[in-house]
C-alpha cells in the first residue's frame, strides 16, 4: 500500500496504530439497518514534519454531517454555562468594533451564538447539519446550512462583509480539507480581526490515555506545535492559548494575522510543556499504543468478572467516543446489558458496530443496575451529582479514563 501522505505538509508517514474495522461513531442504528451498516479500518498516525496528529482514513463528510446528526450540543448544562462563559469573554475582549460581525462554524443547535443573538449582535452560524441547524434558526439564530471552506467564506464576505470574529469549538479537528478552511477564515476575517477555536487537546488524549477521542468525525488531533505550523502557511499566528476543562481536556487558541496583535506568553510556555510531553517524537505515540492495548485488557478483564459474578452492568451516555471503546475492546450486550442515555434520536436505536440497544435514561432510574459504566466520562462531574441516589443505593462507577478503575 501506498504510504499516506500528511494532510497539512505532505509528507509521508505512517500509522502508528490501527483500532481495526469501525462504524460511524455516531451511527446509531435500527435493528432493520444492522445489515447495511459501513464500516472503514480506523488507524491513526503522527506526521515527522509538521507533528500533525491524524486518522488515515475518513468517511466521506456526508455520511457523518446529515439532516439526522445525533449530536444536540445543548444536552449538557455544563457545556451550555462553559459557551456562555465563552461567548462573553469574546464580547469584553474581541468585540470593539461598531456592529461587529461574529461567524461561528459547526454552530449546531446555537448554543454558543444565542449569547450572540441575545445581545443583538450580528451573527451567522454555518452547520451542515439540517436538523441542528434547523433547531438553532428556532432560537433565533441565523444559520445557513453548508460545510464552512474557502468558498463558502468567500460568499459570507461577498453578502455579509467581512467578520470581527470568527468561532469555531470542537469542529476544526473534524474537517479534513483544513487548508481551505483556514484559507476561508483569512479572506473573512478583517484586518484585526480573530479565530478563536478550541478542540480536545492531544497533551490530554496522551496523558489521560483517552483514545476514545479517535473516531471517524475527528480527522486531527491538535497540539499548538501543528497549529501554528497550519496558519503560519495563511499568514497567521497563534496569539494566545488557553486550556479549557471540558470533553477531557481541550485548548482554546486565538489566531490572528500575523504581526497585528501582540503575542500572549502563554504561547512560548504552552510550546515548551509540549516539548516536555514529547508531543513531536514518534516514541511518545509508540508508548500511548501500549498504554492503549493495557487499558483496553484491564476494561475487559473487568467486565468479564463482573459478569462471572452476575453483576448488571449498563452504559452511562451513549457516546460517539463509545463506539471506538465497545468495538475495540468487543464490548457486546454480553457485557454490558443496555447504554442509558437522554438523547430522544439515540433511543430505541442500538449502538454503531456493537449494537448495544440505547434505553431511555429513565430505565436507569427505574431499575438501578450494579455498575454503570460511564461512557461519557467527560460529563463526570455532572452526571455523578446528578445520579447521586445511584451511589447511595450501592450502585458503582466504573470508568477507564484516566485508568480503568471502578469508583466508590
Ligand atoms: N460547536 C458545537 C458542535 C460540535 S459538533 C459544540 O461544541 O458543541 C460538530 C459540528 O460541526 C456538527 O454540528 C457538524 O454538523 C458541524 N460541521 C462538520 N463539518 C463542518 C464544516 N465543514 N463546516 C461547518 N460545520 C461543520
Ligand atoms: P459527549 O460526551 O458530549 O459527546 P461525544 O458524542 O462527542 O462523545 O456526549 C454526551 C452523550 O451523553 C450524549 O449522547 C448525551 C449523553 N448524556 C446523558 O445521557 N446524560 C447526561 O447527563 C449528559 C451530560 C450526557
Amino acid at each position: 500500500m501506498d504510504m499516506p501522505k500528511c494532510r497539512i505538509c505532505e509528507t509521508t508517514y505512517e500509522a502508528f496504530m490501527s483500532f481495526g474495522n469501525m462504524p460511524i461513531a455516531n451511527g446509531f442504528l435500527k435493528s432493520e439497518d444492522f445489515g447495511n451498516e459501513y464500516v472503514y479500518e480506523l488507524k491513526v498516525g503522527f506526521c515527522p514534519r509538521c507533528a500533525m496528529v491524524q486518522i488515515l482514513e475518513q468517511p466521506e463528510r456526508e455520511r457523518m454531517f446529515h439532516e439526522n446528526y445525533a449530536y444536540f450540543s445543548s444536552i449538557s448544562t455544563r457545556m451550555a454555562a462553559h459557551f456562555q462563559n465563552f461567548a462573553n469573554m469574546i464580547m469584553r475582549q474581541y468585540l470593539g468594533e461598531a456592529n461587529p460581525f461574529v461567524v461561528e462554524i459547526g454552530s449546531n443547535d446555537g448554543i454558543m451564538l444565542r449569547h450572540f443573538a441575545d445581545a443583538g449582535i450580528r451573527h451567522l452560524g454555518v452547520d451542515p447539519s439540517a436538523n441542528v441547524a434547523q433547531a438553532a434558526r428556532e432560537k433565533g439564530i441565523e444559520t445557513l446550512c453548508g460545510f464552512f471552506d474557502e468558498k463558502l467564506a468567500e460568499d459570507i464576505k461577498a453578502e455579509y462583509g467581512r467578520a470581527d470574529v470568527i468561532l469555531a469549538a470542537n469542529v476544526m479537528c473534524h474537517i479534513p480539507y483544513l487548508h481551505s478552511v483556514a484559507a476561508g477564515v483569512a479572506t473573512l476575517l478583517n484586518t484585526k480581526g480573530v479565530l478563536v477555536f478550541e478542540d480536545p487537546y492531544l497533551g490530554d488524549i496522551i496523558e489521560k490515555t483517552s483514545y476514545d477521542q479517535i473516531y471517524d468525525e475527528h480527522a486531527f488531533y491538535f497540539s499548538l506545535a501543528s497549529i501554528e505550523y497550519l496558519f503560519s502557511e495563511h499568514g497567521m499566528e497563534v496569539v494566545d492559548i488557553m486550556p479549557q476543562n471540558v470533553h477531557g481536556g481541550s485548548m482554546r487558541y486565538v489566531i490572528a494575522r500575523k504581526g497585528v496583535r501582540p503575542v500572549s506568553p502563554a504561547v512560548a510556555a504552552q510550546n515548551s510543556k509540549e516539548k516536555a510531553l514529547g508531543l513531536k517524537s514518534r516514541a511518545t505515540f509508540d508508548l500511548f499504543r501500549k498504554n492503549v492495548e493495557h487499558s483496553r485488557t484491564e476494561l475487559v478483564n473487568i467486565l468479564e468478572s463482573l459478569r462471572q459474578q452476575g453483576k448488571r452492568v449498563v452504559g452511562y451516555g451513549a457516546t460517539s467516543k463509545s463506539t471506538t471503546v465497545t468495538n475495540y475492546c468487543g464490548i457486546t450486550q454480553a457485557l454490558v446489558e443496555f447504554i442509558s442515555d437522554t438523547t430522544p434520536t439515540k433511543q430505541g436505536k442500538y449502538s454503531p458496530g456493537v449494537h448495544i440497544p440505547v434505553r431511555d435514561y429513565r430505565k436507569f432510574y427505574e431499575n438501578h443496575p450494579d455498575v454503570a459504566l460511564l461512557f461519557a466520562w467527560n460529563h463526570a462531574e455532572e452526571i455523578m451529582a446528578k445520579e447521586e441516589k445511584f451511589r447511595q443505593s450501592g450502585g458503582k462507577w466504573l470508568t477507564y479514563v484516566p485508568r480503568v478503575e471502578v469508583i466508590d
